[in-house]
């Protein structure tokens, strides 16, 4: 297979002895550490031979066998304090997940990346979170390369996409999507859409969650109307496409900024709204439904007619307007595979990505501009 070739060592493992170095103390927490390296070794192991105790070389043939059934170590981006992107986030070489019972070992072809991969990774949700170091990403597109005892409806060779943490803030994975291979439950994960590629579907799981959760929350159904604050971005693209093509609304406002009104308006919505230019708050239609993917409130109870709901799915929540957080549910995200396929709701990738392994960094930079349209996704991996 093409992972073969994008492996960093043509060697197998090196034999670090378990907490005998100064790396091994370092990355005693990490997981299958049968033995880990940091970075810094990596790069002496890239470097020469000669530098570290190798065993035996293999050939690229055996090594792609060693990889697909089994793999020891990969390549992954790892943050072992919080802060800013480019001061904590580095592409490392750790030892590969180990899968329980329940779970699928996924060889990772795309991930993208949501807000609350970057106000975790700054440590806004430290209070909940998983125990550092991290590997970031919620949002999954790949192939399972190994199955769990427990797993009874996926197998090897599958290509599924997922959000793979359950709960977003309440201990998310530790070993995250950003990665050559992640462990997921079988029950988070969905059989990929045919028609899609692995950067397209990974774009969905979180975003099509939220968005499809939001809605159901709101009772949301056919003939009702709904305004979307916030259009453009990675939730947006998708309420406004779920809620006319899935839940029949007779009615679809949404609000942008002046460049994305036409984009916003391809999508379904048959109003849009200019941000820059009109108070959403001072208009006088009013809606079943606002969702709020922005943070507007307590604006954005205003356009709410009486009796309606307003999600907000950050920022101040004024009644009526009620917040929760997506729970990730492969189910959930199979009910929505005949409309993927049929090309009635699409992904939304934004058109300045996808961006390479390689520059997760810039990507995550771009995410908190706060402006991509639809999703940012990190493709291929391989
Ligand atoms: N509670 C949950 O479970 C949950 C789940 C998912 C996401 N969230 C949260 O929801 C928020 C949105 O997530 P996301 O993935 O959609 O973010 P995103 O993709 O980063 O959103 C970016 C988009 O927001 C638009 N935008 C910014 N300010 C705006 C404004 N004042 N009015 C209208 N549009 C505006 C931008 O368009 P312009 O360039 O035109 O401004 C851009 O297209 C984040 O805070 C995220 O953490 C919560």
């Amino acid at each position: 297979m093409a992972m073969a070739t994008s492996w960093p060592l043509q060697f197998s493992p090196p034999s670090c002895s378990r907490a005998t170095t100064p790396y091994q103390l370092y990355h005693r927490s990490l997981p299958l550490a049968a033995f880990t390296c940091n970075q810094s070794l990596s790069h002496t192991l890239l470097r020469g031979r000669n530098e570290v105790n190798f065993p035996r070389a293999v050939s690229s043939v055996e090594q792609a066998a060693v990889e697909v059934s089994d793999p020891k170590l990969h390549k992954a981006w790892v943050y072992r304090a919080y802060g800013a992107a480019k001061d904590v986030l580095q592409l490392e070489e750790i030892g590969v997940p180990e899968i329980a019972a329940d779970q699928v070992l996924v060889k990772v072809r795309a991930a993208s990346l949501n807000p609350v991969d970057f106000k975790r990774r700054l440590g806004k949700f430290k209070a909940s979170d998983s125990q550092l170091p991290h590997v970031p990403g919620y949002d999954v597109a790949g192939v399972v390369v190994k199955v769990g005892s427990q797993v009874s409806g996926l197998k090897e060779g599958d290509e599924v996409y997922g959000d793979i943490s359950e709960f977003a803030l309440e201990n998310p994975k530790q070993w995250g999507s950003i990665a050559q291979y992640t462990a997921v439950e079988e029950k988070l994960l969905a059989v990929k859409p045919k028609n899609l590629s692995f950067a397209e579907a990974a774009s969905l799981p979180l975003a099509i969650l939220t968005a499809q959760e939001g809605l159901d929350r709101t009772s949301f159904m056919e003939g009702q109307s709904i305004l979307v604050l916030g259009g453009a971005g990675g939730v947006g693209t998708l309420v406004i496409q779920l809620a006319k093509q899935v839940y029949g609304a007779s009615l679809v406002a949404a609000t942008a900024s002046t460049g994305k009104l036409d984009f916003v308006k391809s999508l379904g919505a048959d109003i849009v709204i200019d941000y820059t230019k009109q108070n959403f708050e001072e208009l006088p239609e009013k809606y079943d439904v606002v969702y709020d993917t922005v943070g507007e409130g307590p604006k954005n109870v205003k356009p709410v007619k009486q009796g309606g709901s307003v999600v907000a799915l950050t920022g101040a929540v004024t009644p009526p307007a009620f917040r929760f957080v997506v729970t990730s549910n492969g189910a959930s995200l199979a009910k929505l595979n005949p409309f993927l396929e049929s090309g009635k709701v699409r992904p939304i990738l934004d058109p300045k990505g996808p961006f390479s392994f390689s520059q997760v960094v810039e990507a995550f930079s771009y995410l908190e501009t706060g402006r991509a349209l639809g999703k940012i996704v990190i493709a291929p991996i391989e």
